[in-house]
């Protein structure tokens, strides 16, 4: 039997509620599957956390995630604790020092539901954002200076490495190759940010010669949020740096239902650390505690954790099972105009994927 290692961090708000009902679709398709075993260790690093030590995460939090296979994540964030502190001392160094630097995000329209654009069809609302997730806009370079003075003036680096981007611009088109897809399109802004973006279409363009079957397109990160509204059936392939990738996303979710159903991989390629997946949506401390959030985003993240982890099938299967249940249309949380509760829509999924297993 195979064993994999796996880290749990629940996190804040919605993270534990939404993470339940994943552990739930792990525990059946362990079960089932019966060819794999997971050793989970879960770890309550979170804002609760920081209030008690003063940290997101113990000094050696990254020596001890190092080891592990891969790691799920629910989501962080609570008003107590300032967002730049919880999202910097515990999201963003996993992601920079293992080297996820791809941030995987599909974009799909599920069956059984519609889309805010009604008039596309599944079809026209299906592809995948590869966001940068290490450097470009998310960078830590800068600083405030002559604070609490007329003077003060703050200055956020960006910083574009050539290693950085080459790494993410070719993954996309490796993925784009792999997965049989003719048009790749580039988030840019180098009509306006005149350095960092036109090194970048650069290094597109560069990159783009060894792949000539595929079609590229650059397009300014403006017309392409509006792109995603207008003409979504455009992308299959989107790669983005850092903050386009992260505006778009949550864009691209809108647009298939929103936040509680996009999920994502932040990946290591190499698998040289862990990977990590998780919702894309934050704690939503708007609606936690109540247990109406919705688990798919979290769930699907489990499909694709298993999809990484070389059980492409048990992904597929947890993605019928949702979108049997979404067909069905019986059970529904109230972000997509329902009552049920979150463990309501995971205990759904579950039963689906009971039969399917
Ligand atoms: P958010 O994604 O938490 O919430 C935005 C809106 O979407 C809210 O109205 C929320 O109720 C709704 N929503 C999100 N997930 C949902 C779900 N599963 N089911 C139903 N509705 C859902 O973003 P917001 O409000 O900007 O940030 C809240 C906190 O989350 C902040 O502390 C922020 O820093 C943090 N955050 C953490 C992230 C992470 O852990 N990777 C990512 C984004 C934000
Ligand atoms: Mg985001």
């Amino acid at each position: 039997m195979k064993h994999h290692s796996l880290a749990v961090i629940p996190g804040d708000g919605i993270g534990p509620e939404i993470m339940n009902e994943a552990m739930k679709v792990l525990q059946l398709i362990e079960e089932m599957h019966g060819g794999f075993k997971f050793d989970i260790q879960s770890f309550n690093w979170n804002c609760e956390y920081y209030l008690k030590h003063g940290k997101m995460m113990p000094d050696n939090g990254m020596e001890i995630l190092k080891d592990f296979d891969v790691i799920l994540f629910g989501a962080v964030g609570e008003p107590r604790v300032p967002d730049h502190i919880s999202v910097w001392e515990l999201i963003l160094p996993i992601r920079k020092t293992f080297e996820q630097y791809v941030n995987m995000r599909p974009i799909k329209l599920l069956k059984g539901l519609e889309s805010p654009l009604r008039h596309k069809s599944h079809d026209d609302l299906d592809f995948v954002v590869i966001r940068e997730n290490t450097e470009g806009e998310y960078s830590n370079m800068g600083g405030r200076l002559h604070q609490n003075t007329p003077y003060e003036i703050a200055v956020q680096n960006n910083v574009f490495t050539r290693y950085g981007t080459e790494r993410i611009v070719k993954y996309a088109y490796e993925y784009a190759s792999c997965h049989n897809v003719k048009r790749l399109t580039a988030a840019t802004k180098s009509n306006a940010m005149n350095h960092s973006m036109t090194f970048w279409d650069d290094i597109v363009k560069e990159i783009s010669q060894q792949y000539n079957t595929i079609e590229t397109n650059l397009y300014h990160i403006d017309a392409l949020a509006a792109y995603f509204v207008s003409n979504p059936e455009k992308f299959d392939v989107v790669v983005a740096s850092n903050l386009f990738g992260d505006i778009l996303t949550d864009l691209g979710a809108a647009i298939v239902g929103g936040l509680g159903l996009a999920p994502s991989g932040n990946i290591n390629p190499e698998q040289k650390y862990p990977s990590m997946f998780e919702p894309i949506h934050g704690s939503a401390p708007d609606i936690a505690g109540k247990g109406i959030a919705n688990p798919i985003a979290q769930i699907w993240s489990v499909g694709m954790m298993m999809d990484h982890l070389g059980y492409s099938e048990l992904n597929h299967l947890i993605l019928e099972s949702i979108e049997n249940v979404l067909v069905d249309g019986k059970v529904r949380t109230p972000d997509l105009g329902g009552t049920a509760t979150t463990s309501d829509m995971g205990d759904a999924i579950l039963e689906r994927l009971r039969t399917l297993l």
